[in-house]
């Protein structure tokens, strides 16, 4: 009988403790195990990726790890369609912006992995395929250097079209890197956009409040979309002085829109998570936008209680809405729908 582990941002482990009602325990930083099995089904806020029916071996060297994980795996593959395969470690305990420095050894037990199943296993071998095409997803999370957990799960389809476990290893979105963006805020917005599996389209209308230096604008400006742009403060180069942007010095608070609903309601501003709640749930109850990219920010550890709510809330108007606190976010949830 395996167990589930969940992957966390490093220092978050309390919060997602918290979500899974006091059912699991910390192996790692950024690794929480629980035995509960319904609770792999469940897509939770702090909890980036999930390992269900997960079986976890003690070896000392990469040959070792990658034998036991091929043992663990290939009989269940054998004849059972296309499959992806996952290696990877925790988020970095101490930066948690990357992955830990023991990633490396996950990729070449990963590659091992792979070549052992290339050597043994031919036929199923050659059903290896992209993650988001794959019936079964393979994941070998290298805990620690000696500690491999390996999991095999066919995905389940969320309302949103999504799948989970997520389709990234680790649910950690590759983002490339835009150096003419005036903030690097922008890579918040394209992993939540990768995570809601929409897309800014051109010509679309997308309101962006608390939007300097600019960043999430710059991301739908490139899209080709028109952009309202709210903020106190300025919007610098390249956004600022763009044709297709309307910038608004003011309160994002007080803001409303001419014509609703807009396409998209994007926000990054900072302000009290209730307030910034607040905010979604009017734009959202209001019918003012179809889709959002809203960020609710946080002050110290604990005090997730608002997300929490402010997510219940939001789905009896919008079902299929999630949030997640993101590889790229901070002290922040990210609420997506
Ligand atoms: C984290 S920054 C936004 C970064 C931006 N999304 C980007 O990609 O560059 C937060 C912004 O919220 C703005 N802000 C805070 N309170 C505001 C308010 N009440 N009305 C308008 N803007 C506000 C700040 O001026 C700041 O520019």
């Amino acid at each position: 009988m395996g167990t589930q582990l969940f992957i966390v941002k490093p220092r978050y482990e309390s919060a997602l403790l918290e979500e899974l009602g006091g059912f699991g325990q910390t192996l790692a930083p950024g690794v929480l195990e629980s035995k509960a099995t319904e609770l792999a089904a469940s897509d939770l806020v702090f909890a980036r990726q999930v390992l269900p029916n997960a079986q976890i071996f003690t070896e000392a060297s990469v040959g070792l790890l990658a034998e036991r994980a091929f043992e663990a795996v290939a009989p269940k593959l054998d004849g059972h369609g296309s499959w992806a395969l996952h290696s990877f470690a925790p988020d970095d305990p101490d930066t948690s912006w990357r992955e830990a420095s023991h990633g490396p050894r996950a990729a070449l037990i990963g590659a091992r992995f792979a070549e052992l199943m290339n050597e043994r296993r031919r036929r199923t071998a050659r059903e290896m395929t992209e993650p988001d095409e794959a019936r079964h997803l393979v994941q070998l999370l290298l805990i620690d250097r000696e500690r491999l957990a390996v999991s095999m799960v066919e995905p389940v389809k969320l309302p949103d079209g999504s799948a989970w476990p997520a389709p990234w290893p680790a649910g950690r979105v590759p983002i490339e890197e835009d150096k003419t963006a005036p903030s690097r805020a922008y890579r918040k917005l394209l992993e939540a956009l990768a995570w809601s599996g929409a897309s800014i389209e051109p010509n679309q209308h997308c309101v962006d409040l608390g939007a300097s230096p600019g960043g999430w604008t710059h991301v739908a400006l490139s899209a080709g979309a028109k952009v309202t742009a709210v903020d106190r403060a300025p919007l610098e180069a390249p956004v600022s002085g763009h044709r297709a942007l309307k910038e608004i010095k003011g309160d994002a608070f007080q803001y409303a829109p001419d014509h609703a609903p807009v396409d998209w309601l994007i926000s990054d501003v900072v302000a009290d998570p209730e307030k910034s709640a607040a905010l979604l749930l009017r734009w959202v109850e209001q019918g003012w936008c179809h889709r959002f990219v809203v960020q609710l920010k946080f002050k110290g550890q604990g005090g997730y209680r608002p997300a929490f709510e402010a997510l219940a809330r939001l789905r009896k108007t919008r079902p299929h809405a999630r949030a997640k606190q993101l590889f790229s976010d901070k002290n922040e949830v990210t609420f997506f729908g």
